[in-house]
């Protein structure tokens, strides 16, 4: 059974791959060894998003009055929601099987392990066959970090210490749940608990939430859900799990905090282990398969996109990754940009940011000017938002008198973001996106209020 291309792994890099190198005429096998759709479709993106927009439907039902309707006896029936979240993710694996299908992609479900190179390809052994091809992409993605911290495990065992895949399956609302770690996974998760009534504390070492995102956003972001009961603990270090007790340290004493479900948010990691790279040789550096700007790892015909590369972690990178990796391969160069890679954390506001912060531009010492607008500028947020404070900042290359970065906290800023990753993609002049003319009125308005504030 001879393949031009084997996909290895059938996330959002390997099921998107596998259907543009099938476009491309290449006869490709895409092997998976849960469930096609990845991380993404079954435990991440998309149940996530869907659990968090019921969630958004009963903030707006219980805190209508503001917009001059009252709803009674609101209710939140939790096994419907997740009914519907896993009816969401039926469809669209079905989906993406029956484009996989239609493009003439085999799928073969198992576990896939490069056995080794032949002349002109090499062989991958899945259950009990093996299969050649001429050309490897390795999409593995990427799995859970649990830190090698006392109790931990025995936790995970337990039941009562969840990754990002049980937290969206729990059958019951937790009385009392902490996260251990106020980044991406730990914000949304978060929002949704604290919505649907979980007491919910979140223990972040840096002294922010939400990693790299900007200061002031976060800051924002902080104070909104402080206002609305979750429990800060920033600076604060999660040491030991101890039954119901999660201890962290801060400044320089032990504190236990109890809990009945403990959710380890505390970043992912590429999955390179138990999949044969060393049989052929595949350079690893830093637990990341290592590639270049065309996807290509250091053997030839064999590349890699997604989180296995370590690089963005991001869904909508690994499609285009797998894209880029695809061109090259049919002989179409194509090379990888991360500069204009927009970021969403789905909390309610949403917060969407792309390119620089100033924080950001000022460590790598371009001379910027930035601007920080209200969202109330927009005439549509200050309909749809009552009591809203979101903000929408922009930075732009003093020099070049182009767009850097664009972060904005409010919503729906996630569907705004990507005109301003196409302004910055296109090294687009201050002066070509002032021409630019923007439906009226819609959020999206404020990129181009901020821009003639500048
Ligand atoms: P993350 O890297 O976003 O955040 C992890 C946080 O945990 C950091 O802020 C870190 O300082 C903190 N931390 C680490 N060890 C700790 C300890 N012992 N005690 C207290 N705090 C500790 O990782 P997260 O949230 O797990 O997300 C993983 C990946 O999934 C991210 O790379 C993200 O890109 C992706 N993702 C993206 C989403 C989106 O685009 N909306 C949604 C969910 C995940």
């Amino acid at each position: 059974m001879k393949y031009d291309l084997i996909v290895i792994g059938g996330g959002p890099a390997g099921y998107l791959g596998a259907q543009r190198a099938a476009n491309e005429g290449l006869k490709t096998l895409l092997i998976e060894g849960r469930r096609v759709g990845g991380v993404c479709l079954n435990e991440g993106c998309i149940p996530s998003k869907t659990l968090l927009h019921s969630a958004k439907i009963y903030d707006y039902a219980r805190f209508s009055e503001k917009y001059g309707i009252t709803a009674k006896e609101v209710e939140y029936d939790h096994g419907k929601v997740i009914k519907r979240k896993n009816k969401v993710v039926r469809i669209l694996v079905a989906g993406v099987k029956s484009q996989l299908k239609a493009a003439k992609v085999s799928l073969v479900e198992g576990y896939a392990s490069i056995k080794g190179k032949i002349p002109g390809g090499y062989l991958v052994g899945v259950n009990d066959d093996v299969y050649k091809a001429s050309r490897l992409l390795i999409a593995t993605g990427s799995t859970p970090i649990i830190p090698p911290m006392p109790g931990a495990k025995e936790g995970m065992k337990e039941g009562r210490v969840l990754t990002n895949r049980e937290i969206l399956d729990l059958n019951q609302i937790p009385q009392s749940l902490v996260i251990v770690g106020g980044g991406v996974i730990g914000l949304e998760m978060a929002s949704y608990y604290n919505s649907v009534g979980s007491k919910v504390t979140v223990i972040e070492m840096l002294d922010r939430i939400g990693g790299a995102t900007d200061r002031d956003i976060s800051t924002i972001l902080l104070k909104k859900y402080q206002s609305r009961g979750i429990d800060f603990k920033l600076e604060a270090k999660v040491v030991t799990i101890d039954g119901d007790k999660v201890i962290y340290e801060h400044g320089g004493q032990e504190v236990a905090v109890e809990a009945d479900k403990v959710l380890m948010s505390v970043g992912r990691k590429p999955v390179t282990e138990g999949i044969g790279l060393e049989t052929i040789g595949v350079e690893v550096e830093n637990g990341a398969i290592k590639t270049d700007e065309r996807g290509l790892t250091n053997i030839p015909n064999v590349y890699a996109a997604g989180d296995v590369n370590g690089i963005s972690l991001l869904a909508h990178t690994a499609y285009r990754e797998a894209e880029v990796c695809i061109n090259n391969m049919v002989g179409n160069r194509d090379l990888m940009s991360y500069n204009a890679i927009p970021s969403v954390i789905y909390t309610n506001p949403e917060v969407a940011s792309v390119g620089e912060t100033e924080e950001t531009a000022k460590k790598k010492g371009i001379d910027i000017e930035g601007i920080k607008l209200p969202m109330r500028y927009s005439g549509r947020y200050l309909a749809e938002n009552e009591g809203g404070n979101g903000i929408c900042k922009i930075v732009v290359d003093k020099k070049t008198n182009s767009l850097l970065g664009v972060h904005m906290i409010g919503n729906p800023a996630s569907e705004i973001i990507y005109g301003a990753a196409l302004m910055i993609g296109k090294q687009m002049s201050i002066e070509d996106i002032k021409k630019l003319v923007f439906p009226h009125p819609t959020v999206a308005e404020i990129i181009r209020e901020g821009i003639f504030q500048l």
